[in-house]
């Protein structure tokens, strides 16, 4: 605790050394402020940034005071201020309190709106966006409306540009059994597109003879929106989780370097390849697979579930029960701590720079034999103690879609996970996780209340094929 205030302490002193010298554009104050409402609504509300203490809603009314008088230095609509000051009464009304603060009613009709007034107030003033690479567009009225995350923003600089032709290539080679040599597999074969792309397994089979994948198949449905690729978070970029899976023994058994020889025999590849890289004279390489491929899986973006209308302001898509569901969701059952709103994945937002991994203690697949699952996760890579058993936090979008669960598919159904979670994880089941940093604190959810959270999770399907 001493370390923490001196540390904070030194922050505070630091940054009055530094006042007179630092100097912000109105485009950085009003970007800050966008950024600072999104926080609030991510972080804030959901627990994360007062975990225990449950000071969530004084600290978002502290927050909504600050940025009204940040905007009072601009000469901005009345309107909005009168947003602001709504949001900042349904924060601070009298007996309000964490559990039963209805936070999808707060969103729909406080922050949209008050975003809605931040833009508006932007555009009248004349203040330019700020030029620098955001995950969500400056241009979005909200981050939850439609086109509001920008793939473009998680790929690398040499990234293909996400062009249909392009596109079309990735498709192709996606389902291209040539990629793994002889062993006549394709991506699609465990990442099946009518599947939510994935295969329905508990793990799929090696190319080893008798033997298993270590890890379940996850979806590719929003895979882009992370800074992350795998349940270890080894690789940062779909291209490069391209060259992993293509040269991995046990998943395809090919080798990426000889595909260009195998497609260039083909006439199709000879065409959609011109086509997708036309500047070039030898378009069919291996850079350009894997740039096709990862622009497919990068375009899999699907943001328009019902909660995402609900969001947008169809609020008759939900049922009461699933409204009740996000509330717990994003309150009292703590998901939202580490399955951010709105991609409900661990990559952090606002700036959407890292995707976090946690230690839950899921047990191995033998539910009979409770014990710790051997897979070690994140540590694996590095070796340090802390990520003993640490696993980067996917979606739930789709997840209705995507059984088995976990990263050793332990879970068969939404029901096991939600039991799993409100007993207190690993720990709560009486196993030894010393590492464990999800909260080993029973929830207390009821019978109802766990199925309200699974009714919502079930809102967020959207497999649809309609490109984003
Ligand atoms: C044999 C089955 C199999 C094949 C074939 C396969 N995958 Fe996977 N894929 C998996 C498994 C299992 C994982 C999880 C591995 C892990 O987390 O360590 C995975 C993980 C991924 C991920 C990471 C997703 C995330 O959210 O972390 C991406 C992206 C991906 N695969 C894309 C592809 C592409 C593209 C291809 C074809 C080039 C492909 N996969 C072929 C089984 C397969
Ligand atoms: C401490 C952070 C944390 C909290 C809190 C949390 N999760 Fe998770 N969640 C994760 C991580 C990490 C994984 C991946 C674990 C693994 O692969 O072993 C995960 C996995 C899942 C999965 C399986 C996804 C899949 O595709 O396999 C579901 C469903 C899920 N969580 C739902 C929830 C719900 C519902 C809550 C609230 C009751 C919740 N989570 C709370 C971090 C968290």
């Amino acid at each position: 605790m001493h370390q923490e205030i001196d540390n904070m302490l030194y922050q505070v002193r630091h940054l009055e050394q530094q006042a007179p010298m630092l100097a912000f554009t109105d485009a950085e104050v009003f970007d800050a402020v966008r950024l600072n409402l999104y926080r609030l609504a991510s972080k804030g509300l959901s627990g994360f940034d007062s975990p225990a203490a449950h000071a969530s809603l004084p600290e978002a009314a502290a927050t909504l005071e600050s940025t009204t008088q940040v905007l009072s230095l601009f000469n901005v609509p009345p309107a909005l201020r009168a947003q602001l000051a709504r949001c900042r009464a349904a924060v601070a009304a009298p007996g309000q309190d964490f559990d039963r603060f209805d936070r999808a009613r707060f969103f729909v009709r406080c922050f949209n709106p008050a975003l809605a007034g931040l833009q508006q107030a932007q555009q009248q003033l004349k203040i330019p966006y700020v030029p620098a690479r955001r995950a969500i567009r400056a241009q979005a009225v909200s981050y939850f409306a439609a086109n509001a995350f920008e793939p473009a923003y998680f790929a690398p600089t040499d990234a293909a540009a996400p062009t249909p032709a392009v596109l079309a290539l990735g498709e192709a080679l996606f389902r291209e059994p040539l990629l793994s040599g002889r062993a006549g597999r394709s991506c699609a074969s465990c990442h099946v597109p009518d599947r939510a792309y994935t295969d329905g397994l508990r793990v799929n089979l090696s190319l080893q003879a008798g033997a298993e994948l270590p890890r379940n198949t996850p979806t590719l449905l929003n895979a882009g929106l992370q800074t992350e690729q795998f349940a270890d978070g080894r690789v940062h970029f779909l291209e490069d989780q391209v060259h992993a899976v293509v040269s991995n023994k046990a998943e395809m058994g090919g080798k990426l370097s000889e595909a260009p020889v195998l497609l260039r025999k083909k006439a199709t590849y000879q065409k959609l390849f011109a086509q997708a890289f036309a500047s070039e004279a030898q378009p069919i390489s291996e850079p350009n697979i894997r740039r096709a491929v990862a622009a497919y899986v990068r375009s899999l973006v699907r943001l328009n579930s019902r909660f995402d209308q609900y969001m947008r302001g169809d609020t008759a898509v939900l049922s009461s029960q699933e409204v009740l569901g996000f509330n717990l969701f994003m309150g009292k059952a703590q998901c939202g701590t580490c399955h951010y709103m709105p991609l409900f994945n661990g990559t952090v937002p606002p700036l959407y720079d890292k995707t976090e991994s946690e230690v839950l203690g899921v047990p191995g697949n033998d539910l009979q034999k409770l014990a710790l699952d051997a897979d070690q996760g994140k540590f694996l890579l590095y070796g340090i103690a802390h990520q003993r058993n640490a696993f980067k936090t996917p979606t739930v979008r789709n997840v209705a879609l995507t059984a088995p669960y976990m990263h050793n598919g332990a879970y068969q159904t939404l029901e096991q996970v939600l039991d799993f979670y409100n007993r207190g994880g690993g720990q709560g089941l009486g196993l030894d996780v010393p590492t464990q940093t999800l909260a080993a604190d029973q929830l207390h959810l009821n019978e109802a209340e766990q199925q309200a959270v699974i009714a919502f999770l079930k809102s967020l399907n959207d497999a649809s094929a309609s490109a984003y």
